[in-house]
């Protein structure tokens, strides 16, 4: 382990914000999954999908955390699918803990609002589509969580507080 976080869970969940409090209050740097590869790759992840397909951005996240592997005290933000590929998760146990963000789906939906820069949660009936992908992703993702925080009525502070004391007492 590198003394890096590894934030993971479904879109909505709040990994960015709990991610940048977690940062700023740990003074680490904050890195984010999906930022890095629209940087990487000229466009938006929206473009990425339409005009290569989700495979290819699969692909594209692989790649990315190959090249992420001497990462060094950062909170790492992952696209809500990076944990799908056995894969990946192996290189990301070895960057640091797994911390899962989940919240009612509910509340996702809430928190996407109208948001169209979700590719897997385009056209009709949004709520039906977040409930059937959680079905499918929550197994996995609370088989490799090394700690589990639901956001749904807690703030980016105060989770961002429970991963602290969890990170701190990894380390003593
Ligand atoms: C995805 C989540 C998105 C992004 C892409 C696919 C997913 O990231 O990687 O749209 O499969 O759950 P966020 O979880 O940051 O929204």
């Amino acid at each position: 382990m590198n003394d890096n976080i590894v934030l993971i869970g479904f879109m909505g969940v709040g990994k960015s914000e709990v991610g940048r409090v977690l940062a700023a209050g740990l003074g680490m740097k904050y890195v984010d999954t999906d930022s890095l590869i629209e940087k990487d790759q000229g466009r938006s992840i929206s473009d990425i999908f339409e005009l290569r397909g989700e495979a290819y951005f699969r692909d594209l996240e692989s790649k990315l955390l190959e090249k992420m592997k001497d990462s060094k005290k950062q909170v790492i933000s992952t696209g809500g699918g990076m944990v799908l590929r056995e894969g990946n998760v192996k290189k990301l146990k070895a960057l640091g803990p797994l911390v899962l963000l989940t919240s009612r789906a509910d509340v996702i939906e809430k928190r996407l609002g109208s948001s169209v820069d979700r590719p897997l949660l385009k056209g009709k009936d949004r709520a039906k589509k977040i409930v059937d992908i959680l079905k499918t992703r929550d197994p996995i993702y609370n088989k490799i969580a090394d700690l589990i925080v639901d956001t749904s009525d807690a703030s980016p502070a105060k989770a961002a507080d429970v991963i602290v004391e969890f990170y701190e007492g990894m380390r003593k």
